[in-house]
């Protein structure tokens, strides 16, 4: 019989910031401008394997080991594939940046795969074998990059496991400011760092900033936004990781910005604006305190409403001869 095949399908995945200075854990935005692609290809031989890293330093080859591919290999376990897998990652995000790159890489890597199953995974399946790999590099999971470089946009995980989360509506005239230091921070060190404790006070104030924070953005309120912003627990407890991070979150909330903190684990920081103020401005402000403080950093201005993991590139598709049905498990 005449079996159609998709061969392979390239899918871009876009950089994360995660927390949103009240959301540890559990919020987290897109990035439009820097992302990791992933190509999977669908071959003969069962098992998943790594072809080609292009970028970044020092990434596992070995898939059980490597945050593009750990999900895959769970996939291919679970759904007993009677084919293989065949992964080129090329890095856009860069590692331990504090901007989701492993994040990027596994949903890239479970976007694309989805595209060459015969059946395609359901979104809580996608979440759930990106997951696998976020875990990978964070030591434990969570999933406030994996969502929104997934969905694309802002977005509230209000529970992994049963798979929960939600849009967060933005004001179109709010935008992003990231700004990454040439420094890394190891997630793990990071995670390792906090306190399982939380002042009950600090509890109250910043379960308020949230809501207040969220449903600003729900009544596209931006000074409610901005009043909101602030992170009473995690950032305290990390900012050291960041030399002269204060003189840079000054120097955003003084260019005009309405809040500004550290991207998920660092050492990137962010900062978000409305229309009435210039974001390269915000930008240049904050790259000078960097600079002041010995530390060379980029900037990225990006909108927050952007584009999740999607396939770019697929095909091509073959027609070719089978004896037998083709069944994606045995
Ligand atoms: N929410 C996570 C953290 C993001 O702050 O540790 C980093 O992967």
């Amino acid at each position: 019989m005449l079996d159609i095949d998709l061969e392979f399908a390239t899918a871009s995945a876009p950089a994360t910031v995660s927390n949103v200075a009240v959301g540890f854990d559990i919020l987290g935005f897109s990035l439009t401008g820097m992302s990791d692609e992933v190509t999977v290809r669908r071959v003969e031989e069962p098992g998943v394997r790594i072809v080609k890293i292009e970028g970044g330093q020092n990434l596992p080859e070995d898939p059980e080991e490597n945050t593009a591919t750990a999900g895959l290999v769970a996939m291919a376990r679970a759904r007993k594939l009677s084919f293989g897998l065949e992964v080129t990652i090329a890095k856009g995000v860069p590692q331990q940046s504090g901007l989701g790159g492993s994040a990027a890489s596994a949903v890239a890597a479970v976007v694309a795969a989805s595209a060459v199953m015969d059946t395609p995974l359901s979104l809580p399946e996608r979440f759930h074998y990106a997951l696998l790999g976020e875990a990978l590099a964070a030591g434990s999971p969570h999933g406030d990059n994996i969502a929104p470089a997934m969905l694309g946009g802002l977005i509230l995980v209000r529970s992994m496991d049963p798979f929960d989360v939600m849009r967060i509506p933005v004001p179109h005239s709010m935008g992003a400011v990231v700004i990454h230091p040439d420094l890394s921070v190891d997630v793990r060190r990071a995670r390792n760092l906090l306190s399982g404790e939380i002042d009950l006070g600090d509890f109250v104030a910043q379960s308020a900033n949230l809501a207040g924070f969220i449903g600003g953005c729900f009544r596209d309120d931006r000074a409610l936004i901005g009043r909101s912003l602030q992170d009473l627990v995690i950032e305290p407890q990390r900012s050291h990781l960041i030399p002269g991070f204060a003189a840079v979150k000054a120097a955003a909330l003084g260019a005009g910005a309405l809040g500004c903190s550290i991207s998920g684990a660092g050492p990137a920081v962010f900062a978000i604006h409305d229309l009435d103020v210039d974001p390269e401005v915000i930008k240049e402000a904050m790259i000078k305190a960097f600079a002041d403080a010995d530390v060379e950093a980029t900037g990225l201005i990006s909108p927050i409403n952007g584009m999740g993991g999607h396939v770019i590139e697929r095909g091509p598709r073959v027609k070719k001869k089978s004896t037998k049905a083709s069944p994606e498990s045995a």
